[in-house]
Order: C-alpha cells, then sequence, then structure tokens
C-alpha cells in the first residue's frame, strides 16, 4: 500500500484525453474541461453514497432517534458538495467562449445532459418523471444511452428520499396528543395574528385603497391554503392542481417542527428539514449558475446535447425543486410571542429527563 497505489492515481491522471489533441489542433483549456466535469461525477459519487446512508434510515417504518443525527449529518454534507460543486463554476468561467469554441464542436452530441449520476441524484431525491419539464418536447432520458437509461429507470423506481421524509414526518406523535391538536391551537393563534396584518394594512398610510385591497386578498389567500393544510378534503383539491407534493400529515408536522424546534426532541427534525431546504437551493443556485454560465459560453445557440440551451436551463432552477413545499410552510410561521402554549403533557413528553 502506497498513496499511489491505494487511490489508483495511474488509472485517474490517465483518463483525461483531450479530443482536440487527438484530432491535432490541441486546445489548452479543454484539460481544465475534462477535470472539472470528472470532479463533479466524482462528488455526484459521494453524494449518492450520502443518498444511500439517509435512505437505509429512514427506509424503515420506524426511525431510530439514535440514526437520526447520522442522517442529519449526511443531509449537511450534501449540503457542503453542493456549495463547493456552485463555487467550482468559478474555475471553468475562466476559459473564455473564443477559447471553448476551439474544440466545442468536436463534442457534438456529448453534453452533461447525459450524466446519468446526476440523473440518479434527481430521482433519488424525489424529481419524479411527472414533474419533469419536457426537453424539446422529449424525455430527460432520451439522450442516455440503452443501459444507463435502464439503470436510471431502476433508480427512479426505489423509494425517494421526499417519500421516506413524508412518511417519518406523517407519524411525528406530538401534533395530536391527549386532548391537544395542534391544528385547532395554531388555526385559533394564525387567525389573531392575520387579523392583527389586516388592521394594519387597513390603517397604513402609505398604501393606496387598490394596494390595500390586493394585499388582503393575499392574506387571506394564505389563511384558505392553512385551512387546506387541516382538512383532507380541502388539502387533496390543492394537491390534485400540483399545489403541494407532500401529504397533508407530513406538512402539517413539518409546521409544527419549524415552531416548536427548540424542545429538545425536535432539534434534530428540525436540523434536517433545514438541511433538505438548503439542499434544495443549493441544486436551484447551481442550476441558474450552471445556466448562466452556458448563456455566456454559448449565448443563444443550441447546447451540444440540442436542447434549446440556457433556456430550459433557466427553467430548471424553478420547477425542478424537491422540498419546494417546506418553503411555502414558511408563509405559516407566527412569532414565538403568539405561538400556542402547548399543555404540559406534550411539552413532558418531547423534553429529555435525567433520572439518578
Ligand atoms: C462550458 C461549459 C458548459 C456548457 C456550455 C454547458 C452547456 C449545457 C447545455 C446547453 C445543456 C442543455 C442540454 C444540451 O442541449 O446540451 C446542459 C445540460 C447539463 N449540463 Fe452543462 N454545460 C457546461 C458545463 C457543465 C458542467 C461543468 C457540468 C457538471 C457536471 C454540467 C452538467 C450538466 C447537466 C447535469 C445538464 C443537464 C441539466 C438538466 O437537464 O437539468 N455542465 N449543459
Amino acid at each position: 500500500m502506497d498513496y499511489a497505489s491505494y487511490l489508483q492515481l495511474s488509472r485517474i491522471l490517465s483518463a483525461q484525453a483531450p479530443e482536440s489533441a487527438r484530432r491535432g489542433t490541441p486546445a489548452h483549456d479543454e484539460m481544465l474541461f475534462i477535470i472539472i466535469h470528472q470532479s463533479y461525477e466524482l462528488w455526484f459519487k459521494q453524494i449518492i453514497h450520502e443518498i444511500g446512508l439517509i435512505d437505509g434510515i429512514f427506509g424503515e417504518d420506524s426511525v431510530d432517534e439514535a440514526d437520526l443525527g447520522r442522517a442529519v449529518h449526511a443531509a449537511e454534507r450534501i449540503v457542503r458538495i453542493q456549495r463547493h460543486l456552485v463555487a467550482q463554476i468559478d474555475i471553468l468561467e475562466t476559459m473564455t467562449p473564443m477559447d471553448f469554441l476551439e474544440f466545442r464542436n468536436m463534442l457534438v452530441p456529448a453534453s452533461g445532459f447525459q450524466s446519468e449520476q446526476f440523473r440518479i441524484i434527481e430521482a433519488r431525491l424525489g424529481l419524479s418523471r411527472a414533474r419533469r419539464l419536457s426537453f424539446d418536447g422529449h424525455t430527460f432520458d432520451t439522450r442516455l444511452p440503452e443501459d444507463a437509461r435502464t439503470r436510471v429507470k431502476a433508480e427512479e423506481e426505489k423509494r425517494t428520499v421526499l417519500a421516506a421524509l413524508d412518511a417519518w414526518l406523517s407519524r411525528t406523535p406530538f401534533v395530536e396528543m391527549g386532548g391537544f391538536t395542534f391544528r385547532e391551537a395554531y388555526g385559533a393563534a394564525l387567525d389573531a395574528m392575520l387579523k392583527g396584518d389586516i388592521a394594519m394594512i387597513a390603517a397604513h398610510p402609505q398604501l393606496s385603497a387598490q394596494e390595500k385591497q390586493v394585499q388582503t386578498a393575499a392574506l387571506e389567500k394564505s389563511r384558505a391554503i392553512l385551512d387546506a393544510l387541516i382538512d383532507d378534503a380541502r388539502y387533496a383539491a390543492i394537491r390534485a392542481q400540483g399545489g403541494f407534493v407532500m401529504s397533508r400529515r407530513a406538512l402539517q408536522a413539518a409546521l409544527f417542527i419549524f415552531l416548536y424546534r427548540d424542545e429538545p426532541a425536535l432539534q434534530l427534525p428540525f436540523r434536517l428539514l433545514h438541511a433538505f431546504m438548503d439542499l434544495d437551493e443549493q441544486m436551484a443556485l447551481w442550476r441558474l449558475r450552471h445556466a448562466l454560465m452556458v448563456s455566456r459560453m454559448i449565448g443563444s445557440k443550441v447546447g451540444t446535447g440540442g436542447s434549446s440551451g440556457a433556456q430550459y436551463l433557466r427553467a430548471t432552477a424553478d420547477e425542478h425543486r424537491v422540498f419546494n413545499d417546506l418553503f411555502a410552510l414558511t408563509t405559516f410561521l407566527i412569532p414565538r410571542s403568539a405561538m400556542p402554549k402547548l399543555p404540559d403533557d406534550v411539552r413532558r413528553a418531547m423534553r429529555y429527563r435525567f433520572e439518578a
């Protein structure tokens, strides 16, 4: 065992074969282009590895509390990797569009669009086929080689991180415990807050009558959505229109966790939700940075993979979100001072106690 053999460096370091050199017209920047893509693929592999750990912990019908910390740690590690992946775009952008033109046409029809591992990450996290934007009228996997397409399909069959999170959240016991029902206590507190907000809008000296009307209507709409969060039939109607992806019970529990996160038993669940939101945000940031870089590199030319390039990519930043429902919950947060007080037995159930 030595450094080079353990890391199989001879294989890794001999895996850069610029196409421009092979064709006798060496382009200096092609080496950077290859190394950046290869390092992305290595990090994708690590992300899939971490997703495997999270899946193992959440895959069962009950989650051992002792394992929850490891799942949080893995999710937070994915986020750190993603930040690094977003930052790497800076390095690639030291290649100018003119330098890229030296070898770009030699790559056709290869494209990052054919990254099997990227598709596996999306699928394992929970981006379903139905929610994907069509790619110039085709499905996202059309350009994958047959064997890769089969493997991605197999990954799509597995239970996703989103589904596992949903199932786990839906089992949260504290939202209904003894005589306490979170939705009733919270509905009343939220009503009081919205009433205060509506009164503030009505009395605002700088808002026109029309602005007041628009803002009041927006608040009333939020109230209607919250009602849906506590009513099965209304929730099903909103969900059928693509309003929410997660189940009603899961979102209600997530809201509870956001609000009462200072309770000891909710601290790790809160960190987990927070990490999934960071993860979603970083993924969207990567998509956006990649789209901006693409428009800088190729303008409005069609991509080497054949798509309408930057336009398609920019749209995915908005549409290909996995944990977006958690962001929507922020609308329903109320200040700590207005939060309904939890009954003693519920609070006791959420505390740890050491008895000598
Ligand atoms: C000069 C740099 C780059 C350019 C001009 C570029 C261009 C494009 C274009 C135009 C697409 C849309 C599909 C197509 O028509 O080809 C695309 C997709 C994609 N690229 Fe890049 N890319 C670059 C660098 C990278 C890097 C470094 C990665 C890292 C792995 C990457 C990963 C991807 C992925 C995963 C997709 C599919 C995105 C989706 O469908 O949501 N690209 N790229």
